[in-house]
This record gives structure tokens, C-alpha cells and sequence, in this order.
């Protein structure tokens, strides 16, 4: 379908922030209209329609959404296969290893299809179409209705243009909000859930630097791994299924040996989730001064208990690596951010915006009546913090610390099964239920889990008012004295979730009564209670936030009228364009744009938890046999650097040359520009990205896995 000119009009005039250089996180569909002609400046070869297109295969059926946005990968053969980052597929290789298999420590390689490893619960989505719908959803809404009566129509008119657009299709639908819900889009997709997993090097390539090395450059991480898609005999989405057959896509990356030279031209499409850069001053506060300090301090707390557990053996250290990281991520994450955002004065360029917009708003009686209060709005809603500290805290050490109670959570449909006398509802839910058993214990130490609870739950009894403590910690206080260490040892040593064997003999004959008795469950449902009080006053207290931010937004559109913008990411395909390029990281320091395994065996140290390598690599190194993936200049490139803006979700994102070959694999941001997901950096924000030479070397050289190379399309 074309899109309608009035819809187009609506959104180019939703133009704010000034655009620097390379910045930006564009629509694909847009690209024709608002960035062509810079992109063919910048060296790209293609046509806009070479990249989206609705009526022939584009370079967006080429790549697609990992467990619906929380990573990106490529397709790179006509056999469904795909190429992502490895800390995309950490779960699923963690989940697939054990002392006797350790995939983690060795690699895995499917040396045929009938080899390759199912993952339930992962999926892969396909990019249809999208559509500007916003003059449809906005149909009949005026600024005179009231909130609620605004919102209510809005949704139905969101749900009829759903429907419609799905009609008898095998498609997903979704409306999603843009530029603070004053742009509204439709996309359809096709989301796929047969993947399988085809191949991952070891993590002493795969995550080479580890937790050092994680938002770093420069960097020699081989951060890749490879899945393929499967989908019915007849070509259709389905879940696994023995007789599923590999699935043909319309369209496959090309995978380019010639390499990149500093300024060539280079893209990014994928999936980033969640950018703020329309953040006001009062939300950076929050953000630096509660949602960070509040994860840092969580975060610290518990990894560090599980690290003291992977220590203690290979067992321990497989079952906990893949939450480890997962956790120590974001944790090193919010450290960053907070320190880039106060070295790069964020706070000045936020209140220096705000005051050039008040300016604006007040010079004319108009303007003034529409956004003159749109500030203190979003002003007010931050200015309690009892609620928000306790949200925070919630999220990171009552059911997101501890794993036991969630797990409990499960369980909640046999429980109302168990209310009634119905034995075969009560034999459904059992069985739904054991289906998580397994893989829930297999990475589960209940002595572990035991010390997380007692410590956050600590820590939020100390750090959160009284309103928002669950009302069973008033036995933690009273009988044990505050002692949580005490109290949570009862609550794990009485109950049935943490212990495998008590579940099993419950699950062969389930009880109300024993569950009502559970001290976890009881807890679980304690904590559910406070976190629908905290919810409702969250709720209350940022009323008015969204409407004063759809307003500053679109008054900031109003007053940069002349200058084009993108909405802030929010999980749907995006695409940024810039080119290769080196940074000044500090005064007198230069770092090049890319890295080669010389630096590789200079890092590795045997036996490091970050920095162990595999000797073969090493003497692989020494021997120098680089053959068709060795750089003109005889080395092997391990990574490089790029100007694209990218964000969390973004993992796994293919970087591509001019021609739209496959050059890298993109994965993550550097130190020196974390403030970047509140403010871009021109000079210094980086892409960092593998080296897609690197990636087959490891594959066919290393690896000796022959047939999966032999299945791309290699570009010399
Ligand atoms: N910082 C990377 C990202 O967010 C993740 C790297 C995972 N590695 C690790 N050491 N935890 O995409």
C-alpha cells in the first residue's frame, strides 16, 4: 500500500530536536522522503525503494525481531538462517548446556540441520508493512473532549483499524504511539516460532572480555551465534514440529569479504527498544536519582552473591551465567549512563532547552494558552518520590530479586483449579505446570536464591516507607527482629518452590491447603498487594505526565519547524546510516576504528573469567592462516566502530555497506557516550560492531563448520 500524503504531512511537521550529523533512528518507510539524498551524499548505492519496499522483497525482509525486540538478527541464506550476537543467544545455548555438554565453554556447531537444537519460546518477526494511521486514529478527537473520553475513542478507533488491517490473514496487527503519542502507526507483521539453534563459538570468543570489556572499546569480542528458522511443510509459522522444514525467505543478506575503510559508508537496520530523547530536565533527575541508584544498589547486591556461587564450581557457574549477565548488563549500564550524563553536562543542554521553549511559549498569547503549562505539568508529576523510589525498588528486589517467588507465581492457575473439585481442570493445570519444572530447577540453587532474598528484602524494608512494605514483612520485624537472613530462612526451608523434590511429591497430589499454608506463596502474594498499591499511586502521581509531554514534544516540533526529526526508538524497525570512523575518547588519546586478534592474544589471559582463550585460537593466530578473510593489509579485523545510533534492542543488528552486504554485526555502545539514550553524541558516540571476516573465519577456520559458510551468498 502507498501512504497518504495528508498522513506524511502530519508527521513531517513533528520535526524537533536538532538533528546533528549521523543522529537518528529513522522510520524505514520514510526514508524516501526524509533521508535518501543525505544517505547517496554519505556513498549509499541503493534506492530507498531497494530498502523498504511493500511490493517487491527489500532489505527489510532480511531482518527481523528476536523474542519480539529484545534483539535483532539477520536472514544470510536461502535456508532461513540466522545470524545475531551471542549474548542474543546466550539463553538458549546456557539452557542447552550441562557439565557433560558445556556449549558455554566449547561452542556448538550443527554440522547438518538434523542436528540443530529447538528452543521453545523463541520467536522471530517479520516486518510486513507499516502505515501512518494517524489522521484515522485522530478522527473525531478535539482538544475540547475530555481525557477519558479522548482515550476511550482513540482505543477503539486503534482496535477497529487492527481488525481491519488483519482481516483473514495470518498477520499480527499493532498500532503503536510515536513523537509522545502525537504520530500513530500500524505495523503488520509475521512472527515465526521454530527456531532453532545452529551454531555459537565458545564464550571465550563469544563474550571475549566479558564484564571488563562489556561497553567498552576497544574491543575483540566474536559476539555472534546462529539460528534458523523453521515453519510448516506449507510455509506457514508454526510451533515445533519434528516435520517442520527450514523456511525460504524473500530476501537474504549478501555477506561482503571486502571489508571497511574508515569513512565508507555504513547502515544499521534493526530493532532498538527504548531511546529518551525527549527527556525534560525533571525526568533526567529521576532517572539519574532514582531509577539508577535504586538498580545500581539492587544490582551490586546480588551479583554479587551469584558470582560467589558460579565461583564454586562448573555446575554453579552454567546454571547462573546467563542471568549473571543479563543482570551485570544494565548494572553496568546505569553506572555508565549516570557518570556520561554528568561528564557531558546533559542537565545544561536539558534546562537550556527548556528555557529557549518557555521563551517560545510565552511570546505569543496562542501559544502561550496551549504549552505555556505543559512544563510544571510534567514538573509536578515528578515531585513525589516515596512511590517511585518504592516502584523501583520493587521491580529489582521483591519479585524481579529473589527467582522462588515468581516461580510461585506459575502455579496460580492450579491454585484456582484447586479451588473448585473439577479433576480434570485440576489435571490440566498440574500438567501445564510441571512443564516448567525442570528447566526452572536445573538453573535454580535454593541456598543462593535464599541469600538474594534475604538482602533485597533488606533493603527495601530500609529504603522504602512504611505504606509500601508488604504486610508480611511485619513478621520479619516483629519475630525475627528485622532479621532477614533469619526470616527468609524459615520461609525457604517450610515451603515447597524451593525444593525439587517437595514440588514433585505436591504435584502428584496438589492441595489448596498446602499451598494456603506456603510460606513463598503467601510472601508472593503479599508482594502482589503492595505492588498494586505502589501501581495505583504511580499511576496518580503521573497523571498528568503524559499529556504535558505530548505537548512539550509537539510544541518543540512547532518551534524547529525547519528541522526534521525522528521518534524516540520504541522496539520497531528502525534504520541509521552514518559511516566507519575512529574517536577521541580523552584529550591526547585517539582510538582506531577497528581492532585485529593481535590484540585478541595480547588480552587473553588462561584461566581469566573474562579474558580465558581457547590455544587454538591463539596458535591459530601465530600461524597467521587468515586466507580469503585476511584484511588487505594481512591481519584479521575482529571489530570495528561506526557513527549509526543504536540502542538496546539493536543487538544482533546487521551492519551493512552501500551496496546493503552484510560487513558486521552490530553489539554494543562505548563508555564514553552511555548518556546516549538521553542525548546523542556527535563526537563521540560509537557503534561497535564485529567484523563480519571475523565471524566466517571463526565458522569455517575455527570451527571447521564448512556448511553453514557454504550456505551464504559470499561476496568477494
Ligand atoms: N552491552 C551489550 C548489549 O547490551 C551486551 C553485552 C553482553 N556481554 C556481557 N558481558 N554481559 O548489547
Amino acid at each position: 500500500m502507498k501512504k497518504s500524503l495528508a498522513g506524511l504531512m502530519a508527521f513531517v511537521l513533528f520535526l524537533s530536536i536538532q538533528v546533528k550529523a549521523d543522529e537518528g533512528m529513522w522510520l524505514p518507510s520514510l526514508i524516501g522522503k526524509l533521508n535518501i539524498d543525505k544517505m547517496h551524499s554519505l556513498g549509499l548505492k541503493l534506492s530507498a525503494e531497494q530498502i523498504y519496499s511493500i511490493n517487491s522483497s527489500s532489505l527489510k525482509d532480511a531482518v527481523v525481531a528476536l523474542d519480539h525486540g529484545s534483539c535483532t538478527a539477520e536472514i544470510v541464506s536461502a535456508d532461513g538462517l540466522l545470524l545475531t550476537n551471542h549474548h542474543c543467544g546466550f539463553g538458549e545455548i546456557q539452557k542447552h548446556s550441562s557439565v557433560e555438554h558445556d556449549y558455554l565453554k566449547d561452542g556448538f556447531w550443527a554440522l547438518s540441520k538434523d542436528q540443530e537444537l529447538p528452543n521453545p519460546g523463541k520467536s522471530v518477526t517479520f516486518l510486513i508493512r507499516m502505515e501512518d494511521v494517524t489522521d484515522k486514529v485522530m478522527k473525531g478527537i478535539s482538544d475540547t473532549m475530555s481525557a477519558s473520553s479522548r482515550q476511550e475513542k482513540m482505543m477503539k478507533a486503534m482496535s477497529e483499524i487492527e481488525k481491519e488491517a488483519k482481516g483473514d490473514t495470518k498477520y499480527e496487527t499493532r498500532i503503536r504511539p510515536l513523537f509522545e503519542n502525537n504520530v500513530f502507526y500500524l505495523f503488520v507483521t509475521e512472527t515465526f516460532r521454530d527456531i532453532r539453534l545452529v551454531g555459537a563459538p565458545p564464550q571465550s570468543i563469544g563474550k571475549f572480555g566479558g564484564e571488563e570489556d562489556n561497553w567498552m572499546w576497544p574491543r575483540h569480542t566474536g559476539d555472534f551465534s546462529m539460528f534458523r528458522i523453521y515453519c510448516s511443510p506449507d510455509g506457514k509459522p508454526a510451533d515445533y514440529a519434528k516435520e517442520n522444514v527450514p523456511y525460504h525467505p524473500k530476501h537474504h543478506l549478501p555477506v561482503s569479504l571486502k571489508g571497511v575503510q574508515m569513512n565508507d559508508y555504513a547502515m544499521v537496520m534493526g530493532y532498538p527498544g527504548t531511546t529518551n530523547r525527549y527527556l525534560t530536565s525533571f525526568g533526567l533527575k529521576s532517572t539519574m536519582e532514582v531509577v539508577n541508584v535504586v538498580r545500581i544498589k539492587a544490582r551490586e547486591a546480588k551479583l554479587d552473591i551469584i558470582k560467589d556461587y558460579m565461583a564454586k564450581g562448573e555446575k554453579n557457574r552454567i546454571q547462573y551465567a546467563s542471568k549473571f549477565a543479563g543482570s551485570s548488563n544494565y548494572y553496568k549500564y546505569s553506572i555508565g549512563e549516570n557518570m556520561g550524563l554528568t561528564a557531558l553536562k546533559v542537565m545544561d543542554q536539558k534546562l537550556a532547552i527548556e528555557k529557549d521553549f518557555t521563551k517560545w511559549a510565552n511570546a505569543d498569547a496562542a501559544r502561550k494558552a496551549k504549552y505555556g503549562d505543559c512544563l510544571n505539568k510534567i514538573a509536578k508529576s515528578y515531585q513525589t518520590v516515596d512511590e517511585k523510589f518504592a516502584s523501583n525498588y520493587a521491580r529489582e528486589a521483591l519479585l524481579g530479586g529473589p527467582e522462588v517467588f515468581r516461580f510461585s507465581m506459575g502455579i496460580s492457575s492450579l491454585y484456582d483449579a484447586l479451588r473448585g473439585s473439577d479433576k480434570e481442570k485440576i489435571k490440566t493445570a498440574t500438567e501445564r505446570f510441571k512443564t516448567s519444572v525442570d528447566g526452572f530447577y536445573k538453573d535454580f540453587d535454593a541456598a543462593t536464591d535464599q541469600k538474594i532474598a534475604a538482602v533485597l528484602f533488606k533493603m527495601y524494608a530500609d529504603n522504602v516507607v512504611a505504606k509500601y512494605q508488604p504486610s508480611v514483612f511485619a513478621e520479619a520485624n516483629k519475630k525475627f527482629k528485622g532479621n532477614f537472613a533469619a526470616y527468609c530462612e524459615k520461609l525457604y526451608k517450610k515451603s515447597i518452590f524451593p525444593d525439587q523434590q517437595k514440588m514433585e511429591a505436591f504435584l502428584k497430589n496438589p492441595t489448596k491447603k498446602v499451598l494456603d499454608k506456603d510460606p513463598v506463596y503467601t510472601v508472593m502474594l503479599s508482594m502482589m498487594e503492595t505492588m498494586k498499591v505502589i501501581g495505583e499511586d504511580v499511576r496518580k502521581s503521573t497523571a498528568d505526565l503524559e499529556s504535558g509531554r505530548k505537548l512539550f514534544v509537539a510544541g518543540l516540533n512547532e518551534m524547529n519547524k525547519d528541522k526534521i526529526s525522528y521518534p524516540d526508538a520504541n522496539s520497531t524497525m528502525r534504520l541509521t546510516y552514518g559511516i566507519v570512523g575512529d574517536y577521541n575518547p580523552r584529550d591526547g588519546v585517539h582510538y582506531n576504528y577497528f581492532t585485529t586478534l593481535k590484540g585478541y592474544a595480547e588480552k587473553g589471559k588462561a584461566g581469566d573469567a573474562d579474558f580465558d582463550f581457547p590455544q587454538k585460537l591463539v596458535d591459530m593466530f601465530h600461524a597467521a592462516d587468515y586466507g580469503r578473510y585476511a584484511d588487505k593489509d594481512g591481519s584479521l579485523h575482529t571489530c570495528f566502530t561506526t557513527n549509526n545510533d543504536i540502542t538496546g534492542g539493536n543487538s544482533g543488528s546487521p551492519v551493512m555497506n552501500a551496496n546493503g552486504e552484510l560487513i558486521g554485526i552490530a553489539f554494543d555502545g562505548n563508555w564514553e557516550a552511555m548518556s546516549g539514550n538521553i542525548a546523542y553524541e556527535n563526537d563521540l558516540q560509537k557503534c561497535i560492531n564485529v567484523d563480519i571476516r571475523f565471524v566466517l573465519w571463526i565458522i569455517d577456520k575455527y570451527a571447521g563448520a564448512k556448511n553453514i559458510v557454504n550456505e551464504m551468498t559470499i561476496v568477494q
